[in-house]
């Protein structure tokens, strides 16, 4: 099939690719001139594994280009919209100037039987105002929402083998011919077995918020937890293995630490609240309120606790941040936790020094008055206390010996529960988990 992707970020980059991969004729388009030159030339312009090769494989083909000229999406049948819809500044409501945008760019292009899909995380009731805006253009072409659950770092398999698709129709009917066009596109994964699910547009919509509301429900319930065992003496690293051998509650996205940070999960539930609330529906969401205040409480608790490992001064002191992402495989830093406690510790008078294998470069454009060192050896040096943010591998894996020999003082605090802190303590160091004892 001949297929347009508009918006060629992280979810639109990856889509067209995928979508190439599954035999598609693919065209992307983008405002952005450097990321259409990136892109043609083979270049992820982030880091995403897998995605540099998968794009050099599928240009081979010829079966995949990347253009800034909407008047390329021409002779497509299914144009997929992926811009992104960031948070307003100063308002928890999502900004939709993308979304519109890229929608009215690509109205004077659209042909009879034409699909426009929206991939676009979107406040409930978008998708119904969208249809109308094609029906104008086009009285035969269709609106479908089908949300995309991708996570960053493993988005290229999330595509390609997603656990499941969501069509959201007009008339939430499988006889909807958008259902069985769509059918078409994901034929490969389809008859590989991934469900797939028909419903109307609001649900769909609803689909994507809830999801990603009920994963940062979960990160803010087992943080809640972890000021408990912290209150208490528990280990909640312990409990919540033991809670998550109950398979109604599972284990995953029980991992305690500085709290859930990226382009998606914070936004994402400010803009579910602002939504429900013009709906008249805020008390249903009132509690997302507290999912939120419990993780931007992480932050606050891990700038007091180097505090405390450095004897109650920050003054000074040369802390090493070992993270930047918001999470391993990624060089996303929008809304990093890692970042953010950074900037704390040093407007609080420490010496800050951070490192990361891939994000440095994002992490220096946004806050430019931090000292970023790529070699985690140099930026450990002389270092008076460790913050593990951010839980790459190499950090996982630091031995504790060879760690003292490059500090000052052997003080860590791991941010994300994943040291062996006897192994640590052994070696001499003053270790602080979060919600360990
Ligand atoms: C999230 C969702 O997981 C995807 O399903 C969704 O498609 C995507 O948002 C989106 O809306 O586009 P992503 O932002 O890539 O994906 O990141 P996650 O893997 O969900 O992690 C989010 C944050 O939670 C990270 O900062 C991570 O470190 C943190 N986290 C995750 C925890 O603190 N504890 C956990 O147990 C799991």
């Amino acid at each position: 099939m001949r297929i347009s992707v508009i918006g060629c970020g992280y979810l639109g980059a990856v889509h067209a690719a995928c979508m190439a991969k599954l035999g598609h004729e693919v065209v992307g388009v983008d405002v952005d001139e450097n990321k259409i030159k990136d892109l043609s030339a083979g270049h992820a312009p982030f880091f995403e594994p897998g995605l540099e090769n998968l794009l050099k494989e599928v240009q081979a083909t010829g079966r995949l280009s990347f253009t800034t000229d909407m008047a390329a999406v021409q002779g497509s049948s299914v144009h997929f919209v992926c811009v992104g819809t960031p948070q307003k500044k100063g308002e928890n409501a999502a900004d939709l100037t993308y979304v519109d945008a890229a929608v009215h760019a690509l109205m004077p292009h659209l042909s009879s039987g034409d699909l426009v899909v929206g991939k676009s995380t979107v406040p409930v009731g978008t998708a119904a105002r969208l249809t109308s805006i094609v029906h104008r253009a086009c009285a035969n072409a269709h609106l479908v929402w089908n949300p995309e659950f991708l996570r960053e770092g493993h988005a290229v398999a999330d595509t390609l083998q997603p656990d499941r698709f969501v069509y959201g129709v007009a008339d939430g009917s499988e006889d909807n011919p958008a259902v069985k066009e769509l059918d078409k596109v994901y034929e490969i994964p389809l008859s590989e077995g991934t469900p797939r699910l028909v419903t109307d547009l609001p649900t769909a919509e609803l689909v994507k918020t809830a999801a990603n509301s009920f994963l940062a429900t979960k990160i803010s319930f087992i943080n809640a937890m972890a000021e408990l065992c912290d209150a208490a003496g528990a280990d909640v690293s312990l409990l919540a293995d033991a809670i998550g051998m109950d398979d109604r509650i599972g284990r995953k996205f029980l991992n305690a630490g500085v709290g859930f940070g990226g382009g998606c999960l914070p936004k994402d539930i400010r803009a579910f609240m602002a939504r429900a609330g013009e709906l008249g529906a805020d008390q249903a969401l009132t509690f997302l309120r507290e999912v939120d205040a419990i993780n931007m409480r992480r932050r606050t608790r891990v700038v007091e606790l180097t505090r405390d490992l450095c004897d109650g001064s920050l003054l000074g002191r040369r802390i090493t941040v070992l993270g930047a992402a918001f999470k391993p495989q990624s060089d996303d830093v929008r809304d990093s936790p890692a970042l953010s406690i950074a900037a704390q510790l040093q407007l609080q008078g420490a010496v800050v020094t951070v490192s990361d294998p891939e994000a440095l470069e994002n992490a220096a454009r946004r806050f430019p008055e931090l000292h970023y060192e790529k070699s985690t050896e140099v930026a450990l040096d002389r270092a008076d206390a460790i913050l593990l943010l951010t839980e790459w591998p190499e950090y996982r894996d630091l031995d504790p010996y060879e760690t003292a020999n490059l500090v000052v003082d052997r003080k860590i605090l791991d941010g994300r529960n994943v040291l062996d802190a006897k192994k640590w303590r052994a070696a001499g160091w003053t270790f602080r988990g979060l919600g360990r004892p």
